[in-house]
């Protein structure tokens, strides 16, 4: 019997936006280590890229060995030239320069639509909300102002208009008597946290199921 022929699939490399701390970014990148995303899918986390440099989350990105990456937002003259420079350096961390996914993980930047153009359909967000209630800031402070009983986050794909787009994941947690907006956020985020590796890894699974599907033969 000849042996079993190789099934190749090409790498997906992912990279991870952020502003601050990157709590979102740690839970992917820990997801992709014990999921083994890489051995399963083919893909991995190749880098962080935020645009705050002294953001937490840049420094233990480097610790895990990741390419990291800060362009800070107030030393461009437009939206539209850091946005190309950001470009730049995203597409430079996959070495065909075409990284597979982009997962905005607390990345608090409104961006161009020729931005989101270039990474359409394979471009995240993790939002701290239940789209479509409440896009934008401050979403912690306005459910507990509007009286809301349930907040939680969505995750979802990135499209021209802020905070909309497909939903791909929500998580719901109440909100408990004597709620703050920090106590209320500090909920939410041990869901993010579970959400938005869960929904990263099924649209793995689904693109990896295609890459290595037979061709179809016609009878
Ligand atoms: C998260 O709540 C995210 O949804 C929001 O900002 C927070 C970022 O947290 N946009 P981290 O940087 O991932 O820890």
């Amino acid at each position: 019997m000849p042996p079993p022929v190789p099934m190749t699939v090409p790498t997906a490399s992912i990279v991870v936006l952020i502003s601050g701390q990157g709590s979102n970014m740690e839970a992917l990148v820990q997801a992709a280590r014990q999921g083994r995303w890489e051995q399963r899918f083919g893909a991995r986390v190749v880098g962080v890229v935020s645009n705050r440099p002294d953001a937490p989350g840049l420094a233990w990105a480097r610790q895990q060995g990741l390419q990291a990456a800060a362009l800070d937002h107030r030393h461009y003259p437009t939206r539209e030239a850091f946005d190309a420079d950001l470009a730049h350096t995203i597409d430079a961390m996959d070495p065909h320069g075409q990284p597979a996914w982009v997962l905005l993980a607390g990345f608090m930047r409104i961006l161009t639509p020729g931005f989101v153009q270039r990474y359409e359909g394979r471009m995240l967000n993790i939002h701290p909300s239940l789209l479509p209630a409440f896009p934008g800031l401050h979403t912690h402070r306005r459910a507990i102002e509007s009286g809301c009983r349930f907040a939680g986050a969505t995750v979802h794909r990135v499209t021209a208009e802020l905070d909309h787009g497909d939903i791909l994941e929500q998580a719901v947690v109440p909100v408990l008597p004597g709620d703050t907006p920090d106590t209320l956020a500090a909920r939410v985020l041990t869901q993010e946290h579970v959400i938005y590796p869960r929904a990263v890894e099924r649209l793995l699974a689904a693109a990896a199921a295609v890459a290595v599907a037979p061709p179809q033969r016609n009878v």
